[in-house]
């Protein structure tokens, strides 16, 4: 029997319920996808909901201030695609009139929608015969081939698509994918495999073999970045702080923050004692491309707080901004939020 038979039947019996798989409305399943591309799904199904609620359409995301989408986004992290979301609804209402294109190739022109999640909008909502390729499935078909090419180059991506892509053919797009992803989640894992309970046991390159923790092969990755910078919490005489709101492009861009530089790293080693402004506490932060390093000041000189792109609030409104993690873990350490 065919690979693409075993794994889709699999699925009938053994795959998860997901709220995004029980429906083809592409809106819901492109909404989905985003979010999961960089979140678990325990904490991305609360903000499904959330966001669905909110936008229940393309048109509602669309016509919605792009301030109100981040604000939903908020704690996610990586808020090019809340923005790219926000793009795309527009083209899609304004372009479209609201209709998403059905394949995968015309997908991919709208804003933010990669590789992955055209074929993912297309497969599970109009049941196109595409491979679905996220990081689990890359696990499961490199052991299934037995195939050694590190899974995090891109340039060895073509060959696993073109496998997954002639696995799907004839089969149940939709099953099959799922089936795929699930398999890579719960049977398929990268320490201890349950092979014995694997639909495609007797397919499995790797598994024959022996290499079933050998593969799949990884390449290495570079150093982490560390990048270092000061915050500064600025308050005026009604004792409101100071934020401002990041460009709409580039890092955390229509984000808001509180005052802030990045700093050479020996200098701010060294600022904590003898500053003029008053050091509060240091902190990291996880940033997907870079560790981040921060001091925290209250400012001791109202002088420094006359920039023109400030805006003061008081610290009860601090929920109604969308701000980047590193800036609500600085509020929830000063014990303001
Ligand atoms: N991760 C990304 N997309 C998913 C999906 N459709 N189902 C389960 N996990 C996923």
């Amino acid at each position: 029997m065919a690979i693409g038979i075993k794994v889709t039947q699999w699925y009938k019996n053994s795959g998860r319920d997901l709220p995004w798989r029980e429906t083809k409305n592409p809106y819901l399943i492109w909404i989905a996808e985003v979010i999961l591309q960089q979140t678990r799904i325990e904490q991305g199904i609360q903000y499904y909901y959330r966001f669905i609620e909110r936008f229940p359409d393309v048109f509602s995301l669309s016509s919605a201030p792009l301030d109100d989408v981040l604000k939903q986004w908020e704690g996610l992290g990586y808020y090019s695609r809340a923005r790219n979301l926000h793009a795309a609804a527009k083209t899609l209402a304004e372009e479209l009139g609201g209709k998403f294109p059905t394949t995968h190739t015309e997908l991919i022109r709208l804003k933010g929608i990669g590789p992955y999640t055209a074929r993912a909008i297309s497969s599970f909502a109009f049941g196109e015969a595409t491979g679905v390729v996220d990081g689990n499935v890359l696990r499961v078909a490199s052991r299934i081939l037995g195939d050694h090419s590190p899974i995090n180059e891109q340039k060895y991506r073509k060959n696993f698509q073109a496998a997954v892509d002639s696995w799907v053919q004839g089969v149940d797009p939709r099953a099959f994918n799922h089936g795929m992803m699930d398999l890579g989640s719960t049977v398929c894992t990268p320490t201890k495999p349950a092979c014995m309970i694997c639909p495609v046991e007797a397919d499995c390159v790797a598994r024959q073999e022996g290499l079933e923790a050998i593969l799949p092969i990884k390449s290495k990755k570079l150093k982490r970045k560390v990048r270092f910078f000061n915050f500064y919490i600025y308050k005026n005489e009604q004792a409101e702080i100071a934020i401002q709101q990041r460009p709409l492009e580039g890092l955390w861009g229509g984000l808001w923050e509180i005052p802030n530089e990045e700093i050479p790293h020996p200098q701010w080693e060294k600022q904590e004692a003898g500053s003029e402004a008053n050091f509060q506490f240091s902190f990291k932060h996880v940033f997907t491309h870079f560790d981040m390093m921060g001091n925290v000041f209250e400012a001791s000189s109202p002088n420094h707080a006359n920039s023109p792109s400030y805006t003061y609030i008081s610290t009860d409104k601090i929920p109604i901004f969308a701000f980047s993690k590193a800036v609500l873990k600085i509020f929830h350490r000063l014990g303001i939020l």
